[in-house]
């Protein structure tokens, strides 16, 4: 069996869900933290005749267009968000990290975010996500399987922290696409 991740699974609903939570303004500015080519975002754009401008990061260097390439998470700090109408976060895996980030250095209100959640094959979830919901180290370690089975149900908690109680999102097995807006 391969191991290698696909960049556009689901990407019918990735566009989908997308096209269904743009803002209704008609200019919108994306910025895309996870871009690999682009295509998420030129497919949407082709479809809406909103004016969409798409700030793109990658780690990845071979990827097409213009972007600015490296961690994402060595940009989060120094970027404007301003003008930013949406965050895109459309990882391999559970972006906590950059979502506490985004929330340490940024003011996000009012801000849509679409965010991709998938578990890994083991499950195994990130200790920063569980620790602000009072689960430890420790208490993980000692049955993981308890809170893995959990992981959305968890996401979800930790996103309440964050002030976001309402979700939409599509589900297949352990991936969840999802999109919420940040109260104003
Ligand atoms: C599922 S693909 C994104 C597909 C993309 N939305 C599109 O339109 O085709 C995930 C991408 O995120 C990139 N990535 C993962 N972690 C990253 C990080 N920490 N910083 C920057 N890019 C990252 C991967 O290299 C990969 O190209």
């Amino acid at each position: 069996m391969s191991n290698v991740q696909t960049e556009n699974s689901h990407f019918t609903e990735k566009i989908d869900l997308r096209l269904i939570h743009l803002p209704e303004k008609q200019k919108i500015t994306v910025l895309d933290l996870c871009s690999a080519d682009g295509k998420l975002w030129n497919s949407i754009s082709r479809l809406t005749d909103k004016k969409i401008t798409v700030i793109r990061v990658e780690k990845q260097s071979d990827k097409k267009g213009i972007y600015l390439r490296g961690n994402n998470l060595k940009f989060i700090p120094s970027l404007d968000l301003h003008d930013i109408d949406i965050i895109d976060l459309d990882s391999f895996e559970i972006p906590i990290r950059q979502l506490d980030e985004i929330w340490r250095c940024h003011d996000v209100r009012g801000k849509i975010f679409f965010v991709t959640f998938i578990q890994s094959i083991y499950g195994g979830l990130p200790i920063r996500m569980l620790e602000p919901l009072g689960i430890t180290k420790k208490m993980y370690n000692t049955i993981p399987t308890l809170f893995n089975n959990k992981g959305w149900q968890l996401f979800k908690a930790y996103l309440v922290l964050k002030g976001i109680d309402h979700v939409k999102y599509y589900q297949f097995s352990k991936k969840y696409y999802l999109t919420f807006k940040v109260k104003n």
